[in-house]
């Protein structure tokens, strides 16, 4: 099995070292857009072309399946790039609303993800179908992706955004930007036992089991 793993920057490595643990036997590319990343700035119309250009190499018609292992490139081109490559399988990665809808006991979650994920029209419609009956809270996140590219994740406001969340009785903070994996550790011990941390690179493990079957 041969899996491609596209995501603006570093949040790629992050989920590829993932799922070459989860899938041992599959040939994981993974590839980025060292060049233009972040993407979380930027209008809908030049994500998808950034990563229509940036994809290309995965474009040869070997990958059973190529994972947009990027909230952003998800939300903002997915769906043009399924309708542009008909014949190519994707699996996107779009914030876990409905899970932490389901999860949540306090009926306040946080979703920590990029501006272009959080305008996003896919996002506005995640809401509106499964997170009615809950308060969604979006803490500006907007420096986080660019500070981690720059090697100053200690310049990220983890404790004081995570001490915020608490203030707001939020119980469950999904990590819908792939870059933000790389603390997950660091949030998960500043969240504490009665936040749940979800990210979803085990639904994408089991994704991308569903499509071998
Ligand atoms: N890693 C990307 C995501 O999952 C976006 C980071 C960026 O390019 O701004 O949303």
């Amino acid at each position: 099995m041969k899996i491609g793993v596209f995501d603006s920057g570093r949040g790629g490595v992050a989920v590829a070292s993932k799922l070459r643990a989860l899938l041992p036997d599959a040939e994981i590319v993974s590839i980025d857009d060292n060049e233009h990343v972040p993407y979380g700035g930027r209008s809908a119309k030049e994500i998808f072309t950034l990563t229509n250009t940036a994809l290309q190499p995965l474009l040869d018609g070997t990958f059973d399946t190529i994972v947009i292992a990027c909230n952003t490139a998800t939300t903002n081109a997915i769906e043009q790039l399924r309708s542009t490559y008909p014949s190519q399988h994707f699996v996107g990665l779009e914030p876990m609303v409905k899970p932490a809808a389901e999860v949540t006991k306090t009926g306040n979650i946080a979703v920590l993800a990029t501006p272009a994920t959080l305008a996003s029209s896919q996002y506005a419609q995640l809401k509106a179908t499964y997170a009615n009956d809950v308060t969604v809270i979006e803490p500006d996140c907007s420096s986080w992706a660019a500070l981690i590219e720059k090697d100053q994740i200690g310049s990220i406001p983890l404790e004081e955004t995570i001490a915020l969340l608490k203030n707001q009785a939020v119980d469950v903070i999904v990590l819908a930007c792939t870059h933000y994996h790389w603390f997950e550790d660091a949030i998960k011990k500043l969240s504490g036992e009665s936040i749940t941390v979800l990210e979803p690179t085990d639904a994408i493990r089991n994704r991308i089991l569903d499509i071998i079957r």
